[in-house]
């Protein structure tokens, strides 16, 4: 970049984890269990993480001891100060300060573990930037209640966001409601339904009618944590965060472009309603056509608008491509009608590598809700050999790091994009949220620690830890 195309001061440069990834001790402290608590991992003959209803023998649970985040944060934090963050993005474990989630008041040793937690990160000049919920809500919410589909858990989750913003809006700025909620524009894949709204449906339930209430349900209860936030201390700053995946057309077919465009209106209309107050018109008429059960109560409408989030916190992994259906239906169906794009590169797990797609979804997003973004997850899922002398020379994620940080600073010097940090994801090794492995290691950190549990659980600096240290310095020299 020339000099006058300079990085904000002020920019925060960080990193971003989630409490059922690192923490582990699922249980300690009056901790309930968790939805994360909950799945398997999955293996190579047994791709899908399982929800099992109890603990099964014989099954790998690994979120139960992750990488013990909860007691060695004093010395992880140690290693991320050294690194230069300013921000750390945590969630705070819903079930440590309500473990069944219908309670009445919070567990007070669960809001101690995060006092304690932010005031450690404070001491380091570390900015915590929290998420309320990240695929980690009450079991028994799921079990008790049916998940998201039930209103009931809007006052639950209000009660919770409240009790966080009264104890903790002195200590954190920067919140998030409800991590990637828009996963769940994939219905047809069980998963993304559970992880993020809690939901175990039979067959006979119409799984996308039952998306659509859980997700207003959320969005709602979201627009509430907001209005409570801004009543607290009007200073709170409370984010909606969606992943974000461009979906290009495969070509320059007229067919293609509209199916395209249907994918982009689907997968996003949550950030319509959060960041815009109000459903998109496309989505009443879909509702309507599809003959579903409109989502909304009456007086919605009106919290939704008051409950505007005040900025956008956002995942960015990859973008994906589309074409036309056969039957030429201008429907979009995520799980079924991408296609591969032949000019982008792949992940070892099949991600799609595309920085420009950051600039562009950056600027895409400034025109379409006009607010300030941040980026709360970026980076790379994959395979880190450890040298017989304890070093890892990560050179494909310093790579994928650099260039996307490239196109982010791009957006923001060229094009004027108001982003307010960069979290990569993830500073440290953690517990892949959608397999459950360990060796899809993320980290500028590594942890000694495989799939089983099995390892020593040390901490060693990748060469990407060097590389984002230097970058962080220089606020942003590529
Ligand atoms: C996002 C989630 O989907 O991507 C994180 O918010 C997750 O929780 C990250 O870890 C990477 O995905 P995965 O499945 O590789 O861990």
């Amino acid at each position: 970049l020339s000099k006058e195309m300079k990085m904000p001061t002020g920019f925060l440069w960080g990193g971003a984890t989630a409490a059922h990834q690192i923490e582990g001790n699922w249980q300690a402290d009056g901790k309930g269990i968790s939805i994360a608590d909950m799945m398997a991992a999955a293996t190579v003959t047994e791709p899908n993480r399982v929800v099992t209803k109890s603990i099964e023998s014989g099954k790998i649970y690994p979120n139960h001891w992750a990488i013990d985040f909860y007691n060695s944060y004093p010395q992880d934090i140690e290693l991320f100060s050294e690194l230069g963050l300013k921000a750390l993005r945590v969630s705070i474990a819903w079930t440590r300060i309500f473990p069944n989630g219908d309670e009445l008041t919070p567990n007070e040793v669960g809001l101690k573990h995060y006092d304690d937690l932010f005031d450690k990160l404070l001491a380091h000049n570390i900015q915590p930037i929290v998420t309320l919920s990240h695929f980690e809500m009450p079991f028994n919410l799921v079990k008790k209640y049916g998940g998201w589909l039930n209103r009931e858990l809007i006052t639950f989750f209000e009660r919770f966001a409240t009790a966080c913003f009264e104890r903790f809006h002195k200590k954190v700025k920067y919140w998030m409601t409800f991590n990637e909620i828009n996963n769940q524009t994939d219905w047809r894949n069980p998963h993304h339904l559970y992880q993020d709204s809690g939901l175990l449906l039979d067959k006979n339930e119409n799984a996308e009618e039952s998306m659509f209430q859980a997700a207003h349900n959320e969005m709602v209860a979201s627009a509430k944590a907001v209005i409570a936030a801004h009543k607290i201390d009007n200073s709170l700053k409370v984010g909606a965060m969606l992943a974000m995946v461009p979906i290009y057309a495969l070509t320059a077919k007229p067919q293609d472009q509209l199916i395209a465009q249907r994918a982009m209106q689907y997968r996003y209309y949550y950030g319509d309603v959060q960041l815009g107050g109000k459903y998109p018109k496309w989505l009443l008429n879909y509702f309507k056509l599809k003959k579903f059960k409109m989502p909304f109560l009456k007086e919605d409408a009106e919290i939704l608008k008051e409950g505007v989030c005040d900025y956008l916190g956002l995942s960015y992994y990859f973008s994906l491509a589309i074409q036309a259906r056969a039957d030429k239906k201008v429907e979009y169906d995520e799980h079924n009608d991408l296609v591969n794009n032949p000019y982008v590169e792949k992940s070892q797990w099949g991600w799609q590598i595309d920085p420009e797609g950051l600039r562009y979804i950056l600027n895409w997003i400034q025109d379409r809700w006009d607010k300030p973004s941040m980026i709360v997850e970026n980076g790379i899922g994959a395979y880190d050999k450890v040298q017989a002398d304890g070093t890892i020379h990560d050179d494909y994620r310093i790579e994928y790091l650099k260039k996307h940080v490239e196109q982010m600073e791009l957006a923001i010097t060229v094009d004027g994009v108001d982003v307010l940090g960069y979290c990569m994801w993830s500073p440290i090794d953690i517990v892949s949220a959608s397999t459950g492995e360990m060796k899809k290691r993320y980290g500028l950190i590594y942890v000694d620690r495989d799939d089983t549990g099995n390892g020593t659980n040390a901490r060693k600096k990748k060469d990407s830890y060097a590389w984002y240290k230097k970058l962080i310095a220089s606020n942003g020299d590529i």
